[in-house]
C-alpha cells in the first residue's frame, strides 16, 4: 500500500495533534523527492527512532540559484509514495508551494559562517533558500528528530547550527552516505548522467578516498589536492568546482586535533555532482 499522501498544512497540523496527544514521538526525513536508498536509510533510521514517521516532499524553488535545474528536478510524487508504503512511513507531507510561501512571506532565515563557502561561495543565495525551508517544515511537522544525509555535508552542518542557535526543540540526526557498489554517491541528480557518464562518476569517490588516504599519511595537501584535480580532469570530470580540505563542522580552513573534511563538487554531462569524506589530520 502506498503512504498516505497529505497535502493542507491544518490536515497535517491535525494528525501531529493527535500522535502527540497520545505521547507519541515524530521523526521527519525532508526530501525534494525522486527517492533513493539514499532517502530509504534515512527513513529507516526514522522508523527505528520515533513512533511516527513523516517524509516531506517539497522541491523548495527558493534553493535553486537556475530556474532550469530547478524546472528539470526529477518530480516522482506517486512512485515515491510507493517507495515508502513498504517502510511503514505514516504520511507523505507535499505541501502547496503557495501554503509554503504565500505572496506575503517575507522571511528569510539565513546562517553565517558554515555556510559562506564551497556550497555557499558557488550557489548564491541557495542556503538561505534551504535555512528557510527547513525551518518551516520543521514548525509545520513539529517533529522530535529529523534525519540528514552526510551525501549533504555542509547542509548537515547548517541545519545543525540553524537547531543550536534558534534552540529549536528538535534533534537533528545524521545518517551515513549510501554509496552504490562503484562508490559514486547516490543523489537523485545521478539519473540524468548518460550511461556512459554514469561509468566515469565512479573516478570522483574514488579520487576523493585515495586523496584522503594519502593526506591522512601525511603528504601535503595543498600537492595532494592539486594532484586530485588533475586525475578527476583527466578522467573527464570537470570543471571541478572545489575540491577543498576544512574543518568538518565550521567548513573553515582545518585544524589539527579536530575533525577535517575533504568536500568535492565538479560537473559531469552537465551535471553537478557533489561528495565528502573524513578525513584524520596526522
Ligand atoms: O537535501 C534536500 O533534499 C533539501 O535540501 C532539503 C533538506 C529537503 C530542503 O529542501
Amino acid at each position: 500500500m502506498n503512504t498516505p499522501i497529505v497535502r493542507p498544512l491544518a490536515e497535517l497540523r491535525d494528525k501531529v495533534r493527535d500522535w502527540k496527544c497520545r505521547g507519541e514521538t515524530i521523526g521527519v526525513v525532508p526530501t525534494m523527492g525522486a527517492l533513493h536508498e539514499g532517502h530509504l536509510s534515512l527513513v529507516r533510521a526514522a522508523k527505528a527512532a520515533c513512533d511516527r514517521v513523516i517524509v516531506t516532499l517539497f522541491v523548495n524553488p527558493r534553493q535553486f540559484n537556475n530556474a532550469e535545474d530547478f524546472a528539470k528536478y526529477p518530480r516522482t510524487e506517486h512512485a515515491d509514495a510507493a517507495l515508502l508504503g513498504p517502510l511503514g512511513v505514516d504520511l507523505l507531507f507535499v505541501p502547496d508551494g503557495n501554503e509554503v510561501y504565500p505572496p506575503e512571506h517575507a522571511t528569510v532565515i539565513s546562517v553565517s559562517g558554515v555556510t559562506g563557502p564551497l556550497e555557499g561561495a558557488h550557489r548564491p543565495g541557495h542556503f538561505d533558500g534551504v535555512a528557510t525551508v527547513v525551518t518551516l517544515l520543521f514548525n509545520m511537522t513539529q517533529a522530535d528528530r529529523a534525519f540528514f544525509g552526510e551525501k549533504d555535508w555542509q547542509q548537515l552542518q547548517l541545519v545543525r547550527r540553524l537547531a543550536l542557535d534558534l534552540k529549536l526543540p528538535i534533534e537533528i540526526v545524521p545518517c551515513p552516505c549510501v554509496r552504490a557498489p562503484d562508490g559514486l554517491a547516490l543523489s537523485s541528480r545521478n539519473q540524468r548522467l548518460t550511461p556512459e557518464g554514469r561509468s566515469r562518476a565512479a573516478a570522483l569517490p574514488r579520487t576523493l578516498f585515495d586523496a584522503a588516504r594519502r593526506i591522512e599519511a601525511g603528504e601535503p595537501a595543498a600537492g595532494t589536492l592539486t594532484a586530485a584535480r588533475a586525475e578527476l580532469e583527466a578522467a573527464g570530470i570537470g570543471p571541478v568546482e572545489y575540491l577543498e580540505l576544512r574543518d568538518g563542522e565550521t567548513l573553515q580552513a582545518p585544524q589539527r586535533g579536530r575533525p577535517a573534511r575533504l568536500l568535492v563538487a565538479a560537473w559531469l554531462d552537465g551535471v553537478r555532482l557533489i561528495d565528502n569524506v573524513a578525513v584524520v589530520l596526522p
